[in-house]
């Protein structure tokens, strides 16, 4: 017979989309062993955001409490050249992912970006500051929020900057491969930002779903980075001093320069990535981690696992750092 605490201890349903990503493999990670959320990953080839009659056929089968929409278009230069893959993904998709959880009454989370933004304020970007995205990724993920907003009230929409983790096309990952290849690297010293890992925005996801799960009415967009400004080169002098506790790098210049230049860059890039986050402290309790001790730990379990060696054979890291997707 199932006790009274069984019953009050249903897990909670969530659908993640865009479950290979960085955010969406954290969020998997996290949830697998908390006993609190019954989890549903699909990864693209499981179910594309932008195929109507799949999502529709996916979240009627599933029937989840909350989709964590994870999936989108980061490649900041492609988008440039082929606006519609951007479109697609990052406004076309979350629309019809709106559209679909409105009509079946199931709130949905959802990621956007810094890069709604110009750049300009090098304090940083509340939520109330207005957006002006400079070239066409940041354009397709406003597109995408306001979509969002004009179909779904039960929504959370979270911006997060300046991505890092132990997969995927990331800062961190690009810089040890140049610190491993290259005697000189260079780094821009005039674009501010809070570096952040995908698990610590997996953290804040599954904070935010329990907090909703227990009946905060919080509806909204809201803004996570880690804690501390720095620059690219900033983050880059981080990433090799961690790095050099586990082994001795190519590298051993590394210059400060600034945007202008960087090899030819097709999207313009805001100078401020900044995004301050006090309307998730004050609405749900979250508070910004040190994303020094995220590097550390990240670091730590790349050399130690070896999957470094795996991510870097898989051409993971290739590229110049300063041109990752999401800069
Ligand atoms: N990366 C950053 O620095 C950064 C910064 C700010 C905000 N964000 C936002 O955070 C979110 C997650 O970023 P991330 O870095 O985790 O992304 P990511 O590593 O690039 O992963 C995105 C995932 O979405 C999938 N995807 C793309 N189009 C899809 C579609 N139509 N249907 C279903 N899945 C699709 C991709 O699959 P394929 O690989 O098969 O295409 C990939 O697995 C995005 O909304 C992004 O805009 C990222």
């Amino acid at each position: 017979m199932q006790s009274v605490s069984q019953f009050y201890m249903e897990p909670t349903r969530i659908l993640i989309t865009g479950a290979e990503g960085q955010i969406g493999q954290a969020l998997v990670r996290l949830t697998r062993n908390d006993a609190h959320f019954s989890v549903t990953a699909l990864s693209r080839r499981q179910m594309d955001i932008t195929r109507r009659e799949k999502v529709s056929e996916v979240l009627a089968a599933e029937l989840p409490d909350y989709v964590v929409n994870c999936a989108g278009f980061n490649r900041v230069d492609p988008a440039e050249r082929n606006p519609q893959w951007a479109y697609e993904a990052n406004q076309h998709g979350p629309a019809l992912l709106a559209e679909i959880c409105g009509d079946m009454s199931i709130p949905l989370l959802h990621l956007s970006s810094d890069y709604v933004f110009d750049g300009h304020y090098a304090s940083g970007y509340t939520e109330a500051d207005e957006a002006a995205p400079l070239g066409i990724y940041g354009d397709s993920k406003w597109q995408g929020e306001e979509h969002i907003r004009q179909r779904l009230p039960r929504h959370i929409i979270l911006r997060v900057s300046w991505l890092f983790s132990e997969s995927g096309s990331n800062f961190l990952l690009k810089t040890l491969q140049q610190a491993r290849s290259e005697v000189r690297m260079v780094a821009a010293d005039d674009r501010r930002g809070c570096p952040t890992s995908a698990d610590d925005v997996g953290r804040v996801l599954m904070a935010i779903l329990q907090q909703l799960v227990n009946g905060a009415e919080a509806w909204g967009t809201y803004h996570y980075c880690g804690a501390e400004i720095t620059t690219r080169y900033g983050f880059s002098e981080a990433i090799l001093a961690a790095a050099r506790q586990y082994e001795q790098l190519k590298v051993s210049e590394l210059v400060p320069v600034t945007s202008k230049d960087l090899p030819d860059e097709a999207a313009e890039r805001p100078a401020s990535s900044v995004l301050k986050c006090s309307k998730l402290l004050n609405t749900f309790g979250i508070r910004q981690r040190p994303w020094r001790s995220e590097l550390q730990r990240l670091v730590r379990e790349l050399y130690e696992s070896g999957r470094l060696e795996q991510a870097q054979s898989r051409g993971v890291g290739a590229g110049d750092a300063d041109q990752v997707a999401e800069a």
